[in-house]
């Protein structure tokens, strides 16, 4: 599936986010090595802290169902972005596990604004260089 494809998934699934306090709506489309599209957006919580961001819906949901299928691809946008989407640190600690739960098998980060045509591109160690590693008992 090209890049494109995958923006418009998360488009379609940031429509559906429920961001009714911070109004910054936010789609996440995940593809699975066998094609498999899985997609999330920004649940938000009265309580705020309780919110989850899309990408954490998404990758949680594709790790949930799909515990077996690589995760090779995220794209992350927002209809209400001027700029691409940067995924928080806490999403990158999130995308970090699901790449240590494939045996180090990166994860590209596709990030769009609100038109879908300004998009960066990073791999999800590059974006959170010195992970928390656990090396306790
Ligand atoms: N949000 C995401 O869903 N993903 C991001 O990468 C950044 C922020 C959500 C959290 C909250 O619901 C809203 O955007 C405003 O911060």
């Amino acid at each position: 599936m090209r890049d494109k494809q995958l923006i418009e998934r998360a488009f379609e699934a940031a429509e559906k986010a429920w961001a009714p306090y911070s109004g910054f709506r936010v789609g996440a489309a995940v593809l699975l090595e066998d094609g498999t599209v899985v997609c999330g957006n920004n649940q938000e919580n009265r309580a705020y802290p309780l919110g989850s961001c899309a990408e954490r819906v998404a990758v949680n949901y594709a790790r949930a169902a799909y515990p077996a299928l690589p995760i090779v691809a995220v794209a992350i946008v927002s209809p209400d972005s001027e700029v691409p989407v940067s995924p928080c640190g806490g999403c990158r600690e999130v995308l970090m596990e699901a790449v240590r739960a494939q045996a180090g098998r990166d994860i590209k980060v596709i990030m769009a604004d609100r038109t879908g045509t300004t998009v960066r591109e990073a791999m999800a160690t590059e974006l959170l260089p010195w992970a928390f590693e656990f090396h306790g008992k």
